[in-house]
């Protein structure tokens, strides 16, 4: 046996002697060799739903370091939420942080009343304080797969929403809910108030954070424009983090999970040209052989953190479990939990 085959029947060992007191969940981001041991794969909004509904005392997530700590905050203090490598963070989630998000809100005060006229709305790719923080001040988190619904929600309480921190999710939305440009600021958190003027503040309904997924920003509109002119009739698909521009060349903007659908409900013979994770698009190229599956980009565009969890990880976290020796757990301190899980909470009640 190669190293490799047996690390694989570790893991599968390990798995039928934990049986149900271990629940993996695996992101649709993760390479084929972890992927195939997951119990429940999804996005974003699925693990959360799943890891919220779980009563299994470990859960294994195979995904990145923001989706363990929502996963820890949707737990039990009876339950344990191991991320099999510490360092498979998210470089989008980085791009906000407690400080600067705290001080937009004091900018913002010094011209309107940000408690009373915007709610603050982060994607789920944020640190759990940033959740805490919407907690706090009447806001909620969103994923891609219900950005929509949530920016609904909130324009319901509120004026104004101040969206962090992915910018494309958040203006991808609100453009195909028909909001107009004249009503989106961005905010550079390195520029005092964001690099806007006190009357555009004013003026804004839709506040963006400067923020991006540096995987999804590496597709552009002239590839798309390449495939259309290759493959006559093909569909293009792409992940609201694309930037607003690729996403205009798109004939279906959607989540991880609805690309999925989408792909897995079309007539066969349907071609497609995907603009999102490498490691999915190769998925749905091998499960779907009857619709020719293409990559919207000629570059490789995969995420690095998230190819970090290898089945050595996977095995390692299971092994200690087995041992009771648990390493690499994540846990939200309690004053966080608290507020990060409202904000959390408002989002899984909307459905
Ligand atoms: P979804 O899982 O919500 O589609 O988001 C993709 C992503 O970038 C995860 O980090
Ligand atoms: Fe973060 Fe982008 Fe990787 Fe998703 S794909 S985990 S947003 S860096």
């Amino acid at each position: 046996d190669t190293p490799e085959t047996d690390i694989i029947e570790q893991i599968r060992s390990l798995k039928s002697e934990l049986g149900d007191k271990v629940l993996i969940l695996g992101h649709h981001y993760q390479r084929e060799e972890v992927f195939a041991f997951a119990d429940v794969t999804g996005d974003s909004l699925k693990l959360a739903q799943k890891a919220a509904e779980t009563s299994a005392p470990y859960i294994i997530f195979c995904g990145v370091h923001f989706m363990a700590e929502t996963a820890d905050i949707l737990t039990g203090d009876d339950q344990a939420v191991i991320l099999p490598d510490l360092a498979a963070g998210c470089s989008m989630a980085d791009m906000a942080d407690d400080e600067q998000v705290n001080r937009c809100w004091r900018e913002l005060s010094e011209v309107i009343n940000p408690d009373e006229c915007v709610t603050p709305v982060t994607y789920i790719n944020s640190t759990a304080s940033l959740k805490a923080f919407c907690g706090e001040h009447g806001g909620i988190v969103c994923t891609s797969g219900n950005a929509r619904r949530i920016l609904e929600w909130s324009w319901g309480n509120r004026e104004k929403i101040l969206f962090f921190p992915d910018q494309h999710l958040g203006e991808n939305t609100a453009l195909a809910m028909g909001i107009p440009d004249a009503e989106m600021i961005i905010w550079d958190p390195a520029l005092p108030l964001g690099g806007n003027t006190p009357e555009a503040i004013e003026k804004a309904k839709l506040i963006l954070w400067k923020g991006f997924c540096s995987v999804h920003q590496l597709f552009k509109p002239e590839h798309s424009d390449t495939m259309r002119k290759n493959h006559p009739g093909i569909e293009i698909l792409a992940h609201p983090e694309c930037s607003r521009e690729v996403c205009e060349t798109a004939d279906f903007v959607g989540s991880t999970e609805m690309i999925i659908r989408h792909v897995s409900e079309a007539p066969s013979g349907t071609s497609f040209a995907i603009a999102t994770e490498l490691n999915l698009v190769n998925r749905l190229r091998l499960q779907f052989p009857d619709k020719p599956v293409w990559f919207l980009s000629p570059m490789v565009c995969m995420c690095s953190t998230m190819f970090r969890t290898d089945p050595q990880h996977l095995c390692a976290a299971l092994t200690s479990i087995r041992d009771g020796d648990i390493t690499h757990q994540i846990t939200v301190p309690a004053q966080q939990k608290r507020w990060a899980k409202l904000s959390l909470e408002r989002m899984l009640n909307l459905g």
